[in-house]
């Protein structure tokens, strides 16, 4: 159903207005921005590093000409700092986010570790990018595609920044395919998860949320064709981690 006509929304395990959605998602994010990035080491065991590192690899900047970035729902700006260290003098990153407390994280990581003007963060809905059409070399989300209401909305905004030739890459949760691993991963969701965040930050509700939202988001086969609708050609994803996550990837040509 496109985006025009639905009235709701998945909110973790539940549906909500449709226009009530991102209200609960900034809060989540705004509970959890200082604790986001220790969170994500213990959730995933260190692992979105090597899932972040085959999106860097994907998106393959240049080491020796201007290459502009365009991370959306980057969050606290890992991304972004991957990909920067990863390619030339010359790498650019934007950095955008809806959520403030995220991106002054963000910042203030930027600046300690050095990262200069090759990084900018701009505080902006992936559902309506204040960029000009046709701007970027390569557009990235890791993460972020399924606390945006409005999925479609956010990969039409990402086609029309990117420049012709330039690639998207989305890094997203997806279904364990591997016999056996799914009953562990659900455990491991709803019952590791939960106690290891009482323990460590104490807010469990926020935590919630982002293991239910797991469950809701498209299959990769739906999201690809969610990404062919918004006009992306070459679209391809590869299942990481038994299919804990997919790399999905698109080009606009
Ligand atoms: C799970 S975090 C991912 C952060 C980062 N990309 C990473 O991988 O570490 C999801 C991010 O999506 C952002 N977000 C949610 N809705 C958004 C929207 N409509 N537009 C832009 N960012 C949004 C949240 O504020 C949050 O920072």
């Amino acid at each position: 159903m496109p985006d025009s006509e639905r009235k709701y929304a998945d909110f973790g395990a539940r549906q909500v207005p449709l226009g009530d959605k991102q209200a609960l998602v900034d809060d989540v994010f705004r509970r959890v921005a200082r604790r986001y990035d220790l969170m994500n080491d213990l959730m995933s065991f260190g692992l979105h590093r090597a899932w972040k590192d085959a999106l860097v690899t994907a998106v393959n900047p240049s080491k020796n000409r201007p290459f502009a970035l365009f991370d959306i729902a980057g969050g606290t700006g890992d991304v972004a700092m991957r990909v920067v260290a990863a390619g030339g003098a010359q790498t650019r990153a934007t950095v955008c986010d809806i959520n403030p407390d995220m991106l002054a994280v963000g910042r203030e990581r930027a600046a300690a570790r050095g990262f200069g003007d090759a990084l900018t963060f701009a505080e902006a809905n992936a559902e309506a990018l204040p960029f000009a059409d046709r701007s970027f070399d390569a557009a990235t989300i890791a993460f972020g595609i399924r606390n945006v209401p409005r999925i479609e909305t956010a990969l039409a905004e990402a086609y029309r920044v990117l420049k012709i030739g330039g690639r998207f890459v989305c890094l997203e949760f997806s279904a364990v395919t591997v016999p056996g691993l799914d009953k562990i991963y659900d455990l491991y969701s709803f019952n590791v998860i939960p106690a290891l965040v009482r323990a460590v930050v104490g807010d469990a509700e926020s935590y919630r949320y982002l293991v239910e939202s797991i469950r809701n988001f498209p299959k990769p086969q739906a999201f690809a064709d969610m990404m062919r609708a918004a006009g992306f050609a070459r679209v391809s994803h590869r299942l990481m981690s038994g299919g804990i996550v997919a790399l999905h990837s698109g080009w606009r040509l």
